[in-house]
């Protein structure tokens, strides 16, 4: 598509979104963060698109992080102000439709980051990944010493952010940092096997779903309960409640109005 720096290929309800620096091992710059942004915003505003795949270009890596060289010499305040604009990681958390990272490589700092703000997380067997700022003299920015800790709990969050240590896709599976692991011949098959079944259900009550679950980390209990409880109010109002119900007991397929 027209945009280099991120690609865009549609493959039937699924937008396929490729971050395209391969001989930077997709390192973020700052255009592309915001090409991504835009490509993402097009993306959730067309119907048509009920799932949205992200990926990084070449057979190496994901996103290497943001571009380290981009660091040398911005202020504290350039820094501020582009939080202020708003960040690619909330632009992705905040999506309707529903995100899926395939992690195909390195999946190190802001590149972490990105796949943490993403719904599920597919990656390679080949997959390398890390909280890898404290490297650098710096510390998490986009988002990671929230979304981490929530994924693989106080202990292993802190281990990571701290040591800036990388972990293989067998460990991060097993700390519950990935869902799932593939062979990496697999990887595309599998990410579009899960978007291509998530596209399948009513669009309605997938984006219902997503809001009730993604809730549960910013609100207490009771009222995460009471959120779901208003939603799933709201579902029973649906066309495609009707529909699925019928279809159940028709013993047939449902034909989704997504309403
Ligand atoms: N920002 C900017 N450039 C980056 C980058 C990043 N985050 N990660 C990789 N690159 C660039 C390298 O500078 C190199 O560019 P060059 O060919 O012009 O010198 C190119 O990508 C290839 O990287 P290279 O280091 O030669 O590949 P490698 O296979 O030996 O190592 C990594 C790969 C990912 C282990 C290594 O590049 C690395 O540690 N990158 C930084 C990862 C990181 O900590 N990111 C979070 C930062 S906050």
């Amino acid at each position: 598509m027209t945009d280099e720096t991120v690609l865009a290929e549609r493959r039937g309800p699924v937008s396929l979104l490729t971050l395209n620096r391969p001989e930077k091992l997709n390192a973020m710059s700052l255009e592309m963060k915001e090409a991504l942004i835009r490509a993402l915003r097009t993306a959730d505003a067309d119907p048509a698109v009920r799932a949205i795949v992200l990926t990084g270009a070449g057979d190496k890596s994901f996103v290497a992080g943001a571009d380290i060289a981009e660091f040398s010499g911005r202020t504290g305040i350039d820094q501020w102000r582009m939080y202020e604009r708003g960040t690619l990681y909330d632009a992705v958390e905040r999506l309707e439709t529903p995100a899926i990272a395939m992690i195909n490589g390195y999946c190190f700092g802001g590149g972490l980051e990105l796949a943490m703000a993403c719904d599920i997380r597919i990656a390679s067997e080949r997959a390398v990944l890390g909280q890898t700022e404290i490297n650098i003299g710096i510390i998490p920015g986009g988002g990671a010493s929230q979304r981490l800790p929530r994924l693989v709990g106080l202990g292993k969050a802190l281990q990571l952010t701290l040591t800036g240590e990388r972990i293989d896709a067998r460990e991060a599976h097993r700390i519950g940092l990935v869902d799932e692991v593939v062979p990496h011949g697999a990887l595309r098959d599998r990410s579009m096997e899960v978007a291509d079944r998530i596209a399948s259900r009513s669009a309605l009550a997938v984006r219902l779903a997503k809001a009730a679950v993604r809730a549960s980390v910013r609100l207490p209990l009771d009222q995460g309960i009471r959120y779901e409880q208003a939603l799933f109010s709201l579902v029973m109002t649906s066309a495609d409640k009707e529909e699925g119900v019928r279809a159940f007991l028709e013993k047939r397929d449902p034909a989704w109005k997504d309403r």
